[in-house]
């Protein structure tokens, strides 16, 4: 199976990911901090606003869980600036695409549309599988939480650059 095309930017060389978990201190977080490493790297930073909410609210203002924190720094990623949101209806209005970790997630955001898509549909290793909730698992399910959001912010990446208008280092 192949990945997700990007919807279409609603304003010409601007493009705006939000992604979304449950309580947007484990899985999204990592997704954007990684997401957001990789845009700079490839000099997008200017065109491309990251960001990540939580269908729950438990976790407004908090900071990363501690787990993934660890797993990002051991990776030499910045986990400090996290601070929990809440997805509300703004996010569908102003984000080109929201990327739902897993399929529930994708169901209390109204399931598949244009713009509302699963993390790994853009996952060219496992196309449509749900990043599971490691939150009360162990270690490994953050490192290979990771691993996803790299693929994932990869493939992202590669396809915002071939959007019209989205110049970046070539
Ligand atoms: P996340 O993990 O959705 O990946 O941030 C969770 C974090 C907190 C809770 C559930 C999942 N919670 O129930 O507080």
């Amino acid at each position: 199976m192949r990945t997700a095309p990007l919807p279409p930017p609603r304003t010409p060389g601007r493009y705006a990911v939000g992604v979304v978990c449950l309580g947007n201190i484990c899985r999204s977080p990592m997704g954007e901090v990684v997401l957001r490493e990789r845009v700079d790297e490839a000099g997008l930073a200017r065109h491309v606003r990251v960001a990540s909410c939580g269908t729950g609210g438990w976790h407004v203002g908090e900071s990363m869980d501690h787990r993934s924190a660890s797993a990002l720094l051991a990776s030499g990623y910045d986990p400090s600036g996290h601070r929990g949101q809440q997805l509300d209806d703004s996010w569908f209005a102003e984000f080109d695409l929201l990327l739902a970790m897993d399929s529930s997630n994708l169901a209390d955001l109204g399931g598949r549309s244009e713009r509302v898509h699963l993390f790994r549909d853009h996952d060219p290793v496992h196309v449509g599988a749900d990043v599971a909730d490691p939150y009360y698992g162990g270690e490994r399910g953050f490192t290979e939480a990771l691993e996803t959001c790299e693929r994932v912010a990869a493939c992202v990446v590669a396809s915002l650059q071939r959007l019209p208008g989205v110049r970046g280092r070539a």
